[in-house]
């Protein structure tokens, strides 16, 4: 990105030295930012009067007393509470929140939706379509999927999600998020995170913009522990890009959107809120570029729990047992001896919603298509179609690239219930069970492989 992109008015940090980019690598670091010089208070928080008469203003992602605990110090044109009047009550009936157990809808099934088609013009906050929900946003706990359609920039209205931490999967078009702490612009197998209370404005720069988005109403997403792995691959740290403070000093009316407790509430403002003009703090918005992702797998027989493929997990409080792991499937080298390669048939007490952000998946030969996505919910059977587990347990087992593919995994302990969108509206696959109905029986009896 070059710095003639940037939103007109918009004033940015300088980058790190010798790039371009507008980002700082790292994964939760305590990071340091200023849009014009001398902005950031040095070696205290709140001094008496800020330079250039900005306000200091702490935005919290953790309690005070969480260890470590996670918050930035911003420096602004004006504080957050002129960013606030009186609020609104608005209806947004696409965008739902847990608990939410629609009548007449059945979460009991493995299901699959072709990709979902936008219809006229959408923003971040129309276009948005929830297909589950899980746990309950009030106890903040659990979690919502959704598939955004974005045809249309959000001008003078700004959103942020009380409720919720983003995580945003591009799989069509290209996005801007143009925040309270900076510029994030993702393309399809890039993500983003939102960081719950982040202020922000949505612009498509290149568009029609389609993908998915994991709501979390829990913990914040962190790395995955490697264990045994070591201090090495899967996600690294630098990998991550926060990005430098940018600021707008803009004078027109605007509407705020809130989304709090699963209500949406607006409030009329006489200014952008993006007017940070400085920062340090170690809660802010990041970037991740999938293809940097170095997956590690079977390299002799067997294939290892798809929690190999963590990129990013979101704990609840039992240890072990995640509110959410956010999985990827890309493309990878096969190698292993004697070994049926692709995922088995499997149940789960976790519920695992899938989209496909490009390629073929390996279990699905026909029908998972980018845009796609499906469901395995809790405890319900799956695995490879018939076409899948033919080819896989005929193959010649030489190493073997997967490539052409990239899907994603939203993982959650507790169970997912359909939305009245995605049950009745979406593009449901009706035959998609029929997949495993040419399946053999094999066994007859005597001994030897079938
Ligand atoms: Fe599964």
């Amino acid at each position: 990105m070059t710095r003639h992109d940037l939103p007109q008015g918009m004033v940015r940090a300088p980058d790190r030295a010798g790039t371009t980019e507008g980002y700082m690598p790292g994964f939760g670091n305590d990071f340091e930012t200023e849009a014009l010089p001398g902005a950031l208070p040095q070696g205290m928080n709140s001094p008496q009067k800020c330079n250039y008469g900005l306000y200091g203003e702490q935005l919290s992602g953790t309690a005070f007393t969480a260890h470590p605990p996670e918050r930035t110090w911003t420096y602004r044109i004006r504080p957050s509470v002129k960013h606030s009047a009186r609020y609104e009550r608005i209806d947004l009936p696409y965008w739902k929140t847990a608990p939410h157990v629609p009548e007449g809808v059945t979460s009991l099934g493995q299901y699959r939706w072709d990709p979902v088609q936008a219809e006229g013009d959408l923003t971040w906050l129309t276009g948005m379509r929830t297909m589950t929900t899980a746990g309950d946003v009030n106890t903040q706990v659990g979690m919502a999927s959704h598939v955004y359609l974005v045809t249309k920039s959000m001008v003078d209205e700004y959103f942020y999600s009380a409720d919720s931490e983003l995580l945003v999967v591009p799989q069509q078009g290209r996005l801007r998020f143009a925040t309270e702490l900076g510029v994030i612009d993702v393309a399809p197998q890039e993500i983003a995170i939102l960081p719950r209370g982040l202020v922000y404005r949505v612009e498509v720069l290149d568009g029609p913009c389609r993908g998915f988005v994991c709501e979390n109403y829990g913990q914040k997403f962190e790395l995955p522990a490697r264990g045994p792995i070591g201090a090495n691959a899967l996600a690294n740290p630098r990998d991550f890009k926060a990005p430098v403070a940018a600021f707008e000093d803009r004078e027109v009316a605007s509407t705020l959107t809130i989304k709090w407790c699963g209500q949406f509430h607006e409030t009329k403002i006489a200014q952008s809120p993006l007017d940070v003009v400085a920062w340090h703090g170690n809660y802010a918005p990041y970037k991740y570029d999938l293809k940097t992702y170095c997956p590690v797998g079977a390299i002799l027989f067997d294939h290892p729990d798809p929690s190999i493929f963590t990129v990013l997990t979101a704990p609840s409080g039992v240890p072990g047992t995640a509110n959410i792991d956010f999985v990827l499937f890309r493309d990878r080298w096969m190698v292993a001896e004697n070994t049926f390669r692709p995922p088995w048939y499997h149940k789960n007490i976790m519920s695992e919603l899938m989209g496909n952000i490009h390629g073929q998946y390996d279990a699905k030969l026909t029908g998972f298509v980018p845009g796609g996505m499906s469901l395995h919910n809790m405890m319900l059977p799956h695995g490879p179609d018939r076409d899948a587990f033919e080819g896989a347990s005929n193959s010649n087992l030489g190493p073997h690239k997967l490539e052409n593919t990239m899907s994603f995994m939203f993982e959650t302990r507790f169970p997912q219930h359909l939305t009245e969108f995605a049950g009745k509206k979406a593009p449901l696959q009706d035959d998609y069970i029929d997949c495993w109905d040419s399946l053999e029986k094999k066994f007859d009896g005597t001994p030897g492989t079938k």
